[in-house]
């Protein structure tokens, strides 16, 4: 099955795998572009994910991330996850890049980890942006900063918000030295995130993408495997070892 895939690998050292909100679909948590079931189908992102949300209405914002941070806290790594900590061992000069806030990469076991768009269980200060050690988790409105009077927000990155620098450009060199770059289960429609593995074709950098859908980085990938990636990626992982 995984004829034209092996090659890829055998021929890399470094890997880079650039995952989104697809991996962990088989784990419960809904996607944010799939019609009907997407939260951006469902909810408007100028009310919820912008700074400018937060401003206009801390409480709505503030409930709707709680939800979230519940939905995920419940939620457990699947075997997607588990077959890319095990890609990890296979093939140490590895970095997982992910567009999740939502940690399950870490809490499945991956080491080298960038989260390019934070972590929904972390809060910072809307106003200071230093991380909260501790805050109400029951709380109905964003609690105040520890240290100056501003207000708690989740430490996620919002529309119109600028990635951190620092981590955005340990990514983009990844991939632009990278022997093989994977997309996984992103829609390759938000930038920067989507430049991974256009950086990566610019190079002449082999690209694999896992999506049972097709993206706009699908006619340009070296390979595309349309299927969901917690089969997928445990049967890729098997056929490695
Ligand atoms: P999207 O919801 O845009 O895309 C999810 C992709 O996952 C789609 O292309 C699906 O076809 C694919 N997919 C669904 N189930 C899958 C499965 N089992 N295996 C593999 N792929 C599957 O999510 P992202 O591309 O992650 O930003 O979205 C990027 C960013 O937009 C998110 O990080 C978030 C969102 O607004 C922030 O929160 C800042």
């Amino acid at each position: 099955m995984f004829d034209a895939v092996i090659p890829f690998f055998n021929a890399s050292n470094r890997i880079v795998v650039l995952t989104g909100a697809g991996v962990s679909a088989e784990s419960g948590i809904p996607t944010f572009r799939e019609a009907q079931t997407g939260l951006w189908a469902q909810f408007d992102i100028s009310e919820l994910a912008t700074p400018e949300a937060f401003v206009r209405h801390p409480d709505r914002v503030w409930q709707w991330y709680a939800w979230r941070r519940d939905l995920i806290a419940n939620c457990e790594p699947n075997p997607g996850h588990h077959a890319l900590v095990e890609m990890e061992s296979l093939f140490p000069d590895f970095l997982l890049v992910t567009q999740n806030v939502d940690g399950l990469h870490r809490i499945a076991g991956n080491q080298q980890v960038v989260e390019l768009h934070g972590n929904i269980q972390r809060c910072k200060c809307f106003s200071c942006g230093r991380i909260a050690e501790q805050w109400d988790r029951t709380a109905q409105t964003p609690p105040t900063c520890q240290h100056c009077p501003g207000r708690l927000r989740p430490d996620v990155v919002w529309f119109n918000e600028q990635l951190d620098g620092a981590t955005l450009d340990q990514a983009l060199n990844a991939a632009a030295t990278a022997d093989l770059v994977l997309s996984i289960g992103t829609s390759s429609l938000v930038t920067p995130a989507a430049y991974i593995p256009q950086i990566a074709l610019q190079a002449n950098i082999p690209v694999i993408e896992i999506n049972p859908n097709p993206t706009p980085l699908t006619p340009h990938v070296h390979l595309s495997i349309p299927e969901a990636s917690g089969v997928v990626l445990p049967a890729l992982v098997d056929a490695l070892r």
